[in-house]
């Protein structure tokens, strides 16, 4: 079912918005987990805002939701805990740092991998949280935990 109430066209079910919890709770506990459409995501309610990503790290598939949220270069990451990489809640940017090789004495850059993280939409509707999967039609690298064989969650027959 979708917001609206109203059926979706099977082919575009799997972009239909999914409640996944309330305003409150996620207030409250700052994140929250949930499968949409059989895609593991993480939710995360950080400074007033809501993110929503593909719950498994792009790198290895480290359990994000268990992640530290800090700022890098002025933007909140969610660091991995198993490697330490810092993925930005707002687009999924994989963030490093990078130095200048004929100028090691200057001070560390952060710099962009460009989008490794896949993100979804989140949508607050009286009170509930709702998240529509990503319909973005490039090959993110988290696709790959979220949809092949390393996917927790497998599609019920
Ligand atoms: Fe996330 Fe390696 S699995 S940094």
């Amino acid at each position: 079912m979708d917001l609206d109430g109203s059926e979706q066209d099977p082919e575009m079910k799997e972009y239909s918005s999914v409640c996944v919890g309330r305003e409150v709770d996620i207030k409250k506990s700052e994140r929250m987990t949930a499968v949409v459409h059989d895609r593991e995501v993480v939710i995360f309610y950080h400074k007033g805002e809501y993110h929503a990503m593909d719950i498994r790290c792009y790198h290895s598939g480290g359990p994000l939701h268990l992640g530290e949220i800090e700022d890098f270069d002025g933007r909140p990451c969610i660091v991995c805990p198993w490697h330490k990489y810092k993925i930005t809640l707002a687009t999924g940017e994989g963030l490093y740092q990078s130095i200048d090789p004929k100028d090691p004495s200057a001070k560390p850059k952060w710099c962009s991998k460009g989008i490794k993280q896949r993100i979804h939409k989140v949508t607050v509707d009286n009170g509930n949280i709702y998240v529509t999967l990503s319909t973005e039609p490039f090959k993110c690298d988290s696709d790959f935990y979220a949809t092949g064989d390393f996917k927790v969650i497998k599609i019920s027959s």
